[in-house]
C-alpha cells in the first residue's frame, strides 16, 4: 500500500513521525521499535546552552492524558551534535531537529550550529518565552515570530517547520510564518494546564503549571488542523493525542499531510509501530489503496 507523503520537496515513507520530547533520544525505544520504519523522528528541543529543566514533579497524569513541565531539559547544541545526533542519524529516516531559544539570536545560533549536519530540517518550537518581550511566547506574537522566521531564512535554506502553540492568535501566527518562508506547520504543542495536589495543598507540578497532551486534546487539535488547512491550504503535521491508525486517518482527512505521535510513545514504546500497522488495516476497511485519497477529504464532503 502506498503510504508515502511529499512535503515541500521531502518524501516521507509514511505519515508517522515521533513528536519532540517524547522518545528520549531513541536509546531505549530501539528495543521495541524499528525507528527506520517510521516516516521521521523529531528530536527533543535543543537550545544553545545546556538546560537543566524544571524541578520535580515534572509529570501529572490526568484521566485522558498527562500534564508535563519538563522545562526543555537538554544537553545544548554542541554536545547534542557530538554525542546525541550521530546515533539518531544512523536510522534510515528523516530527522528533524526541534530547536528553541529565548531570543531571536539564540534561535539563529542553534540553527547555525546545525547548518552542516546531515539532518532533514529544523522544527522551531515557538512556544517558549521570549525574554525581550517580557516572557510572552514567540508563538503568541505574530510580529516577533515573523522576524524570527525571516532572519532564519537569510541563512538557513533547508526544510523549516514551525510548531505552533494551540492557543493565542494561532491563525495569524500561522499565516505570518508561512509568508516569512516556513515550509510547513506542526499543529500543535501542548495546552496550558495545571493539576492540584490537594493533600499537600499545592500545585502538583514543581514549576506550577504545565502542558496537557494525550487523547484529551485530540478533538481540540483536530479542529485547529481543520481550521488552519481551510484558511491556509498549507502543509501541516498534525500532532495531538494520536493513539491509533484511525486517529492518523482522521487528522489526514481534516487536512494534515502527516502526523507526529507523542504521549502514546511514552505510554507504550510499541505504540508507533502499532499505529503504523493500523493505518494499512484502516485504509483497507475504508476500501482505499492510497493514503493520498483521504487527504483533506472533509473539504470534499458535504460538510
Ligand atoms: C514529556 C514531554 C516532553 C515534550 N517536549 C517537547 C519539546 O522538547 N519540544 C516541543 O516542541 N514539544 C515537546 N513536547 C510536545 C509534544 O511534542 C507534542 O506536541 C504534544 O505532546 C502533543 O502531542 P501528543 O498528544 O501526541 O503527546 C513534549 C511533550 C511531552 C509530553
Amino acid at each position: 500500500m502506498d503510504l508515502t507523503v511529499k512535503i515541500a520537496g521531502l518524501t516521507f515513507k509514511n505519515p508517522v513521525l515521533l513528536a519532540s520530547g517524547t522518545w528520549g533520544f531513541g536509546e531505549k525505544l530501539k528495543n521495541y521499535l524499528d525507528l527506520s520504519s517510521l516516516g521521521g523522528l523529531v528530536t527533543k528541543g535543543i537550545s544553545l546552552k545546556p538546560r537543566e529543566g524544571n524541578p520535580p514533579p515534572r509529570i501529572a497524569e490526568t484521566p485522558c492524558g498527562l500534564i508535563n513541565a519538563i522545562g526543555l531539559e537538554n544537553p545544548g547544541v554542541e554536545i547534542f551534535k557530538k554525542h546525541v545526533l550521530p546515533p539518531i542519524l544512523a536510522w534510515k529516516t528523516h530527522v528533524l531537529v526541534n530547536i528553541f531559544g529565548e531570543t531571536i539570536d539564540e534561535f539563529l545560533a542553534v540553527a547555525e550550529a546545525l547548518k552542516d549536519e546531515p539532518i532533514s530540517g529544523l522544527e522551531l518550537n515557538v512556544s517558549c518565552p521570549n525574554v525581550a518581550k517580557g516572557g510572552l511566547a514567540f508563538g503568541h506574537d505574530p510580529a516577533t515570530v515573523k522576524a524570527l522566521v525571516e532572519e532564519l531564512r537569510k541563512t538557513y535554506p533547508g526544510f523549516l517547520v514551525v510548531k505552533l502553540p494551540p492557543v493565542g492568535p494561532v491563525l495569524e501566527v500561522a499565516r505570518t510564518v508561512l509568508e516569512a518562508g516556513a515550509d510547513a506547520l506542526t499543529v500543535a504543542n501542548t495546552y496550558p494546564a495545571l493539576a492540584v495536589d490537594l493533600t499537600n495543598r499545592r500545585l502538583a507540578l514543581g514549576r506550577g503549571t504545565g502542558g496537557l497532551s494525550g487523547p484529551a486534546i485530540k478533538p481540540l487539535t483536530l479542529k485547529l488542523v481543520y481550521d488552519l488547512y481551510r484558511e491556509l491550504k498549507a502543509p501541516i503535521f498534525g500532532c495531538g493525542g494520536i493513539t491509533s491508525g484511525r486517529d492518523v486517518l482522521e487528522y489526514i482527512f481534516c487536512g494534515a499531510k502527516a502526523v507526529q505521535v507523542g504521549t502514546a510513545t511514552l505510554l507504550d514504546p510499541e505504540n508507533p509501530g502499532k499505529i503504523l500497522a493500523e493505518i494499512e488495516q484502516e485504509l483497507e476497511k475504508l476500501g482505499e489503496t492510497r493514503l493520498e485519497n483521504l487527504f483533506a477529504g472533509l473539504f470534499k464532503s458535504k460538510h
